[in-house]
């Protein structure tokens, strides 16, 4: 069997994320989770004429489609998670600078705000799902969505995203997905590749 989706090597060791993720979270994450996501698309691309397209085409060309719903939660699943692990860096850059910060200011009225704000979108995904930042107009907002999908597949560009999905954060927070979210916010994220972001559209 082909095996055209191939899951990325962790831009980190396992351990690098603690202790704001442990590193039986991260190895679950993306040993079991990320993997068994890649691992299903590839069984059900096959021989259909998503085996051949990058990712991004699957998610964006199987979304809104009751029979392409299993490939899309895979392959959204398999997307999101890539973002997710490379936006993370070891004991994080400290803020937003320059243009990023500039929007962030502008949308949200400062990086504290923005992150009360991203917090509670995040607590306010009805169960599984993510939190997004979002650039929008030359602006920047925040979209909450349920299970794989994504900002990709409603067309717009997603600069950062927090899994909010249990997996994610129950082994290390237990129900507490605002401390989680807070957390990553905080400790993790590089604002670096957010902002690499912006010109990537
Ligand atoms: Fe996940």
């Amino acid at each position: 069997m082909s095996q055209p989706f191939t899951l990325p090597a962790l831009p980190f060791d396992e351990n690098a994320l603690a202790p704001t993720i442990s590193a039986q979270t991260v190895g679950l994450h993306h040993g079991k989770h990320h993997a068994a996501y890649f691992n299903m698309l590839n069984t059900l691309s096959e021989g259909t004429e998503f085996a051949d397209m990058a990712l991004e085409d699957v998610v964006t060309g199987s979304f809104g489609n009751a029979e392409m719903q299993k490939i899309f939660n895979n392959a959204g699943q398999a997307w999101n998670h890539i973002l997710y692990w490379n936006q993370m860096q070891p004991g994080g850059a400290d803020a937003p600078s320059g243009e990023l910060a500039s929007k962030i200011n502008d949308a949200f009225g400062g990086l504290d705000s923005f992150k009360e704000q991203f917090t509670a979108a995040a607590v306010g995904v009805f169960g599984s799902g993510w939190c997004w930042l979002v650039e929008e107009n030359g602006g920047l907002t925040i979209m909450g969505t349920p299970n794989a999908e994504n900002p990709l597949a409603h067309g717009k560009h997603a600069l950062l995203g927090i899994d909010v999905w249990e997996h994610a954060y129950y082994l290390d927070y237990q129900n507490l997905r605002a401390d989680y979210v807070k957390a990553v916010l905080d400790n993790l994220i590089n604002w670096d590749f957010v902002a690499d972001r912006l010109s990537l559209r």
